[in-house]
């Protein structure tokens, strides 16, 4: 019999720990609203306690997500779980999630507390978090370092408290699949009451085992997988959600659990968290790289040629992959439009799509032929733009060979502010990025700059993606365009516009919690 494994998502906390993976609460709830849709069982939604832009943010998805179960995390202090229950108080199925370290590391240098004290708080944060919420989870930070009967003692306490789900962590992204399976395996043998609660596994990716040790614990009894779209998170990041679903779905037979996602909103939900975090997604990745379906040697395209099954265990359009070569024109009306838009897995709204469609309108004067990938850029720059209060007015650049590029820019602020300034660089790029900067007078220092071409063809769009660090702090930001100097150029717009929003959210007075 083939068992129900709940997908726990927690791109909004953990993935958004990820440097440069930082989102504002607009963007939170766009993500959320996308997990909605995919079906994920809980959306962990952030931290409350860490900051009030973060409180903020998990109160907004708290009221604007129906259907999933709305997570926030809490350290197991009454302030904090306070926070915790403040912002999702509201949701439809609210679940405060309180953690505890529990390795020898971690208490003797970060904690410095005996474990009688760690058993202890646990059990009060754990029955505190009850008196607030039917559903609590509890998770021994670092378990997979933790010595087996301490990990034993601590997660009984949490059970006898009152948790309803212990999930287990690979913090450190250390253990194995052997070794994982028998944790699960040794957790189930000697915690009483284990059966009545949902066994949760949460790993990191540190030495590129996450999938493969939630796996394991998933075959030892694992019902929830803590999970992130793209993999975001800390360090090397977490278990890649397209990873696992789809692995728990093309060997059903080998795990005996599949999940409840809508495997074919995968890929736009990939892509929409890349666009709005700036991280692109890997060429190579598993499930939703470009070449995840690619065959180039002629013994594959030919073995593909007979039957796709000969190099090709699921379909792209299993997982929201459908490129088609239907070619969009300057000709093609709203209604062809508005089909390729759904082929490709977007749902906007009617305001949206207009937008998106007298994009597309004005795309194709310049543009001979659209194929998918600029449709899918010109949604994303829509639904994942930072739509803050600076835009590019005007933008002129010239080069002479041997000579300094110039650029003149304007920027409109939403308050109807207009700056005019024209700075020389090497090369247009450069000249363009510096004008703006100078213009706006923030101390930014650009780290990466990259572009890539989203279709074919000469006349190709180029995205650009630019990583850029101000006071301390590393912004992502990306655009879309088929003049390359201008999709940089409103990269880095997008970037600035990041960083105003993320200082008038730290300027907003902490919200009342509890
Ligand atoms: O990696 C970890 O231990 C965590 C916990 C807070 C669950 O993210
Ligand atoms: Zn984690």
């Amino acid at each position: 019999m083939t068992d129900r494994v709940k997908i726990f998502d927690t791109t909004l906390r953990d993935g958004e720990q990820s440097p440069g993976c930082s989102m504002t609460r607009e963007e939170k709830v766009r993500v959320a609203r996308a997990l909605a849709e995919l079906s994920v069982d809980i959306i962990e939604a952030g931290f409350p306690a860490a900051s009030p832009g973060d409180f903020e943010s998990v109160a907004a998805v708290a009221r604007e997500v129906r259907g999933a179960v709305v997570c926030a995390l809490a350290r197991c202090t009454r302030a904090d779980i306070d926070a915790a229950w403040g912002a999702i108080r509201e949701a439809e199925r609210p679940r405060l999630h309180v953690f505890l370290a529990t390795s020898a590391i971690h208490r003797e240098h970060k904690l410095k507390m005996a474990r009688e004290e760690i058993v202890r708080l646990a059990a009060e944060g754990v029955r505190y978090a009850r008196s607030l919420c039917e559903d609590v989870e509890f998770s021994p930070e670092d378990a997979s370092r933790t010595e087996p009967e301490f990990l034993t003692e601590v997660v009984q306490a949490a059970v006898d408290a009152g948790a309803t789900t212990i999930n287990v962590p690979d913090t450190v992204g250390y253990t194995t699949p052997q070794e994982f399976h028998e944790t699960f395996t040794h957790l189930k043998r000697h915690v009483r009451g284990i059966e009545s609660v949902t066994l949760s596994v949460h790993c990191h990716d540190d030495l590129g085992m996450a999938v493969a040790n939630s796996l394991a614990a998933v075959r030892a009894g694992a019902r929830q997988v803590e999970c992130t779209i793209n993999g975001i998170g800390e360090r090397a990041g977490n278990c890649s959600m397209e990873e696992i679903v789809m692995a728990l779905k093309v060997r059903e037979g080998a795990f005996g659990a599949t999940t409840g996602i809508r495997a074919e909103r995968l890929y736009p939900t990939c892509r929409l968290v890349s666009t709005i975090t700036g991280m692109p997604i890997p060429r190579n990745k598993a499930i939703t790289g470009e070449n995840a379906f690619a065959h180039e040697s002629g013994i594959h395209q030919h073995g593909m040629l007979r039957h796709a099954e000969t190099y090709e265990i699921m379909r792209p359009q299993d997982v929201g992959l459908s490129r088609s070569h239907l070619v969009l024109g300057k000709h093609s009306g709203r209604h062809a439009f508005r089909e390729r838009v759904r082929e490709l897995g977007f749902e906007l709204d009617e305001g949206e799509f207009n937008v998106v469609f007298a994009r597309f309108k004005a795309l194709a004067d310049c543009k001979k032929e659209l194929f998918d990938g600029d449709i899918e850029a010109l949604v994303l720059d829509v639904e994942g733009g930072s739509a803050g209060p600076w835009s590019l007015a005007r933008l002129a650049t010239t080069a002479v060979t041997g000579e300094p590029a110039r650029a003149e820019v304007e920027l409109v602020h939403g308050d109807g502010r207009r700056l005019k300034l024209a700075a020389s660089g090497d090369g247009p790029v450069d000249a363009a990025l510096k004008a703006i900067e100078q213009a706006l007078g923030l101390p930014l220092r650009l780290r990466k700059f990259e572009v890539r071409s989203v279709s074919e063809g000469e006349d190709a769009q180029g995205e650009a993606l630019v990583t850029v660090e101000c006071e301390g702090r590393t912004y992502r930001g990306g655009s879309v365009s088929t003049n390359i100097v201008e999709s940089g150029a409103r990269a880095f717009l997008d970037v600035v516009n990041r960083i105003e929003t993320a200082r008038q959210s730290a300027r907003r007075p902490q919200a009342a919690a509890g």
